[in-house]
C-alpha cells in the first residue's frame, strides 16, 4: 500500500505534524506544491485554517492531483476550529475523492494564543495515529 503526506503550513505548526506523521509511516513529507507522482492509496493531507477556511493552495492541490488520490485522511492545527474534514470533505466530493472518517487535529500557536502547539505529546499522538494506516 503506497502513502503519502502532503501539507500547506503558513507558520510551521502544521509542517510539525507532517513530519511526525511522515516519519511514523517512513515517507517523505512534502508541501502541496509538489505533485503526487503515483497513486497513494492513502495520502495524509495537513492544512489549518484561516479565516475559517482552508487555503485555496490546498483545494487546488485536491483537484490537480484527484487521479492519484485513494483516500484522503486528513490531519491539521488551529487556535479554534476542531478538525479540518469539513473544507477537505467539500472539495473532495465533488471529486469523487474519498476522505476517510478518521482524522487528527490539534491546537497551533497562533500569535500567543497555544504557545508551543503542536507540542512533543501532540506530535507523539499524530505519529501514532499515522501506524494505525500501516
Ligand atoms: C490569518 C489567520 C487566520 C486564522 N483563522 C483561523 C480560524 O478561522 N479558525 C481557527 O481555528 N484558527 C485560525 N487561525 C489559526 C491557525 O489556524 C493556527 O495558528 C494554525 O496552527 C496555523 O497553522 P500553520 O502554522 O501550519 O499555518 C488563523 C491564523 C491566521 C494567521
Amino acid at each position: 500500500m503506497k502513502i503519502a503526506v502532503r501539507y500547506y503550513t503558513r507558520s510551521g505548526n502544521t509542517k510539525k505534524l507532517a513530519e511526525a506523521i511522515a516519519q511514523a509511516v517512513c515517507e517523505d513529507a512534502k508541501d502541496v506544491s509538489v505533485a503526487l507522482e503515483e497513486k497513494a492509496d492513502i495520502l495524509f493531507l495537513g492544512c489549518s485554517y484561516y479565516a475559517f477556511d482552508v487555503d485555496q493552495a490546498v483545494k487546488d492541490f485536491i483537484v490537480q492531483n484527484k487521479d492519484n488520490i485513494g483516500k484522503i485522511v486528513c490531519f491539521g492545527t488551529s487556535a479554534m476550529m476542531k478538525s479540518m474534514k469539513k473544507p477537505v470533505t467539500k472539495v473532495a466530493k465533488m471529486l469523487n475523492v474519498a476522505v476517510a472518517d478518521e482524522d487528527f487535529h490539534c491546537r497551533g500557536q497562533f500569535g500567543k494564543i497555544h504557545k508551543g502547539r503542536p507540542n512533543e505529546d501532540d506530535l507523539m499522538k499524530a505519529a501514532e495515529f499515522a501506524k494505525r494506516y500501516l
